[in-house]
């Protein structure tokens, strides 16, 4: 493999077969949307954070809650899996859907990666708001960077149980160092009830204040005719866990993930006699919905038309984005046979989706598969891609999109060894 070195946000990288991070995906890397003033995703942060400074404050209205919304992307797979008892085998670290520096150093795919440092420095109300990366296909509600909210929030016995001294989180037979349960075995297996070693009086009370303010902050975002359900769900980190839905344009949309903390999370990282919740949520899906934004690529225009409707000083009005302009889309397709040894099963498609976005750039709308065939006699495999081009402020010739285009199969034929039908 080829050894080379990589400076990223002051420190240096040795990279490794794993890395598979592109120039594009660097160039995402300092933008902090979520922070960007008058940015839509930035008034979707303040909104949230605002509504748990106000859910949750002590008697002299100091807020419980810390917020990290500064923290480096840049975090080692330890961080974003192991911490979060991620099985080695998941899925989801996956070298085709994360973006890795080598095999020790990740872009975070999620904010929770954070979750156990901040823990271990004691703290025990906090948002976690920032970037994070996955590698994914490509099309008006795909983008391989987005923003994520995610909060903590642990609750001591005595807290929890104030008013009833004769209840406890923890079963009796249960010592709380006990591993909560032997995940790794079928994910169907999952109690959706509670972990072994808490008490139903406990797991139901957080429970009931977690989907209570969670419900609360989406009518606060969304209005109080909003539709939504509660849909049983399965994260490694949490047990019981749950997906809230809320209905919109006749679709059900999945915006937040959710959960009764694991215990072994919480006496890893050192808090004892406590249970938690938490939960992560995608921004760019809920400013999508509140704002009408048709596409996803819109968040990282510097277009002035865009950026200037949306306004800090209007935090909470009702702001539905209107289209600057609908320019012509060029769409072109691309044919291709793989290299003999390769089958549809062992070539990743997002290896094409990379190429794609880091050669085309944000010129790119959408790239569906269209075609996969196996030629008889040779039995080799070819698939068929239609790359859809549109900028988003001005028309395409079809000259600029012809030299992308091959600009996209040169590099596929380079890095790949695909031969063009
Ligand atoms: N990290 C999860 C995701 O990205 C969301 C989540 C966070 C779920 C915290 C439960 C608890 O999908």
């Amino acid at each position: 493999p080829i050894q080379s070195v990589i400076e990223l946000h002051n420190n240096k990288y040795e990279s490794d077969d794993y890395f598979n991070l592109t120039p594009k995906i660097l160039t995402y890397l300092d933008q902090n949307l979520h922070l960007k003033k008058n940015h839509p995703l930035s008034l979707i942060r303040q909104r949230i954070v605002n509504f748990f400074y106000n859910e949750y404050a002590n008697p002299k209205g100091t807020p419980l809650f810390s917020v990290f919304d500064r923290m480096s992307p840049i975090v080692t797979v330890k961080q974003n899996f192991d911490s979060l008892l991620i099985p080695e085998n998941h899925p989801s670290r996956a070298k085709s859907d994360c973006y890795y520096i080598n095999r020790e150093y990740m872009l975070r795919a999620h904010c929770t990666a954070h979750q156990v440092e901040l823990l271990r420095s004691g703290l025990d109300n906090f948002l976690i708001v920032g970037d994070v990366y996955r590698r994914d296909e490509i099309d008006a509600t795909h983008f391989p960077v987005f923003h994520q909210v995610d909060a903590v929030r642990v609750i001591h016995n005595d807290k929890l149980f104030k008013n009833n001294p004769d209840l406890e989180i923890f079963e009796k037979n249960y010592s709380e160092n006990h591993n909560s349960t032997s995940i790794g075995s079928s994910e169907k297996c999952i109690d959706q009830v509670k972990q072994p070693c808490h008490t139903v009086e406990s797991v139901k009370l957080v429970e009931y204040e977690m989907k209570n303010a969670l419900e609360r902050l989406v009518i606060t975002l969304f209005g109080k005719k909003l539709k939504f359900r509660w849909v049983d769900a399965y994260f490694p980190f949490t047990q019981p866990s749950w997906e809230l839905e809320i209905y919109h344009n006749d679709k059900w949309f999945e915006i937040l993930g959710c959960g009764i903390m694991r215990n072994e999370i919480l006496s890893k990282a050192g808090i004892h006699n406590s249970i938690g919740y938490a939960f992560g949520l995608g921004l760019e899906r809920l400013a999508m919905i509140i704002y009408d934004i048709p596409d996803i690529r819109l968040f990282w225009s510097q277009d002035s038309g865009f950026l200037n409707q949306f306004n800090e000083k209007d935090l909470n009005k009702t702001i539905k984005y209107k289209p600057i302009s609908q320019f012509p889309q060029c769409s072109n397709d691309i044919s291709f046979w793989l290299p003999s040894e390769l089958s549809f099963e062992t070539f990743s498609l997002n290896d094409v989706y990379d190429v794609v976005r880091n050669i085309g750039g944000d010129i790119v709308e959408q790239v569906t598969l269209l075609d996969k065939f196996t030629h008889p006699k040779t039995g080799k495999n070819s698939l068929t891609f239609r790359i859809i081009y549109r900028h988003m402020e001005r028309t395409l010739t079809q000259k600029e999109v012809n030299e992308v285009h091959e600009a996209i199969s040169n590099e596929l034929i380079k890095k790949y060894n695909i031969k063009i039908r």
